[in-house]
């Protein structure tokens, strides 16, 4: 047991020395992939990173890409977040589960406190596709970025795309495209994502579903 807490701190140790910062009592797994510019990757007090999430910050421009998590925020196994010349942020008390793809083209910002379900895409680019001639790759893309206020849920299969700001306490509903920004409150889905009600204003107040979200006692698995 004493054996497996001094392994535990050494690693702690090590992994601290390879990443910009990892903050008291952070786990992340030895199983999970972190790549690129590692000392721009920044992880508060009390998190935990998953086995098998992956983490990528360039290496080329990389002074505007960063990823910066907070503290006791969890990352689900086979997360992928990675940079792509944006800067990621994720606030304190989050949860981010597994098969989620995480991106920050025009920069990303998470609040905190925001559940987000299972294999949600958040992806904050769009090619440029104007000119028929020119290959998408080669046209400027939009790069408007997407801002995730605090106290947000997302439901699993969600997609967010670029230029979308979802406004405090939101809810997007499972298997939404979300297509354009909403107001705090909102609760959210379909494809494009619609209104179908406000939190706490009628019966599709879901307060009793998110009592059984808390925020899980975690390990790194
Ligand atoms: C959005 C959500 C919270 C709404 O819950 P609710 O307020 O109880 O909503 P209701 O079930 O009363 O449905 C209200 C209406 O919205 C529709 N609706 C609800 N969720 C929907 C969704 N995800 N996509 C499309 N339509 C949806 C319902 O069909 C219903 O339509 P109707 O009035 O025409 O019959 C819930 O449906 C949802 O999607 N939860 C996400 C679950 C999840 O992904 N959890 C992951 C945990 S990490």
């Amino acid at each position: 047991m004493k054996l497996k807490s001094v392994l535990k701190r050494a690693i702690w140790w090590y992994q601290r020395s390879k990443i910009g910062m990892l903050g008291k009592a952070s786990e992340i797994s030895p199983f999970t992939d972190l790549r690129g510019d590692k000392k721009n990757i920044f992880i508060g007090k009390g998190s935990t990173l998953c086995k098998y999430a992956s983490l990528e910050v360039d290496t080329i421009h990389s002074e505007n890409s960063k990823i910066i998590i907070g503290d006791k925020t969890l990352i689900g196994s086979f997360v992928i977040i990675r940079t792509y010349g944006g800067t990621i942020k994720i606030g304190d008390s989050c949860f981010i589960n597994s098969f989620s793809t995480v991106y920050g083209h025009g920069n990303l910002t998470i609040g905190n406190g925001c559940l987000i379900g299972p294999q949600v895409t958040i992806i904050p680019v769009n090619y440029g596709f104007k000119d028929q001639d020119v290959p998408f790759r080669l046209q400027t893309p939009t790069l408007k970025g997407i801002i995730i206020e605090d106290d947000v849920w997302i439901g699993a299969g969600v997609t967010i795309l670029d230029g979308c700001t979802i406004g405090k306490g939101s809810i997007v509903g499972a298997g939404a495209v979300l297509t354009k920004s909403i107001e705090p409150y909102s609760i959210v889905a379909g494809v494009p994502a619609k209104k179908i009600g406000t939190r706490g204003q009628d019966e599709h107040s879901s307060e009793s579903s998110l009592i059984h979200l808390n925020h899980p006692n975690h390990t790194v698995q």
